[in-house]
């Protein structure tokens, strides 16, 4: 039992440095033929500070270097001092987030969204951060995209407020948006897709992006995780008409391991589907 535990502890810290890059085609008809193949990265939870160190990050620009997206989220959790009970914050984490976000949108648009830890720790600090390194501020936001190749068409992209540490406002995220527009809205906390659903939002919200999960970050075959529901944890699950996808992202909180749950980049190629 020892020597079973030893290997997977040693696993669980060789996994964690470990960053996947994992590629999907989601199919939409609310999708503006211009669109059809747009490329979205879609990243989370750096948590940059206490394990993640911001030259980790440089092996995930260099993987968005390589997938060329058309666009970036970055879905909160952007630091990570400590963890939140010991109320500390470190402001040299500030400095990393403006580099990594200035590399990231010197070559790609780039949006993001706060997460709890960014609001404990410096919640202004990090917004002017993310404005001040030309990312799109996207908490209770929202902003239309034209397509340079076809400037009569446009998507919409949102962004909502952490659920757990600040007040969310989907109508000023989505107010302006109609049933056959192309929407996605961003979100820190998966569970907001409950007060989507709740309010009949799926009709404008065509795909919604979430993290701080770390899809589970350690998963222990048949043990109940006492954080998340499977269905709220990682992937793609359909909602009404809201597709919800979520990342594991690339840090870690409590333990530097990860167990059954790889970080990861995620690249979604947009599709066009016709029906009928
Ligand atoms: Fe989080």
């Amino acid at each position: 039992m020892f020597i079973l535990c030893f290997v997977i502890l040693l696993d669980s810290i060789s996994t964690s440095k470990h960053i996947e890059t994992n590629r999907y085609t989601f199919d939409f008809k609310d999708l503006p033929s211009s669109f059809d193949g747009f490329k979205v990265a879609v990243l989370a939870d750096f948590q940059i500070g206490l394990y993640t160190k911001e030259k980790d990050i440089d092996y995930v620009i260099d993987q968005l270097d390589v997938e060329k997206p058309d666009v970036v989220f970055i879905l909160g959790d952007h630091i990570y001092s400590a963890p939140h009970k010991f109320n500390y914050y470190n402001p040299k984490h500030l400095e990393s987030i403006k580099n990594v976000f200035s590399k990231i949108s010197s070559k790609f648009p780039t949006y993001a969204v706060n997460g709890n830890h960014d609001n404990w720790e410096n919640k202004d600090g990090i917004i002017k951060a993310t404005i001040d390194s030309g990312v799109g501020f996207l908490d209770n936001r929202h902003v239309w995209f034209t397509n340079q190749n076809n400037i009569n068409e446009r998507i919409h992209f949102s962004g909502v407020a952490d659920l757990d540490t600040d007040i969310i406002d989907i109508q000023a995220a989505i107010s302006n948006v109609s049933t056959n527009d192309f929407s996605i809205l961003l979100s820190h906390n998966p569970k907001v897709i409950t007060s989507i659903t709740n309010k009949n939002y799926d009709k404008y919200v065509d795909l919604m992006l979430a993290g701080h999960t770390h899809a589970g970050q350690v998963n222990i075959p048949f043990m109940v995780d006492p954080f998340f529901k499977p269905a709220h944890k990682y992937g793609l699950k359909n909602y009404g008409d809201t597709s919800l996808y979520i990342t594991s992202g690339i840090g870690m909180v409590l333990l530097p391991i990860r167990f059954n749950a790889n970080a990861e980049i995620a690249i979604i190629t947009l599709q066009k589907i016709d029906l009928e």
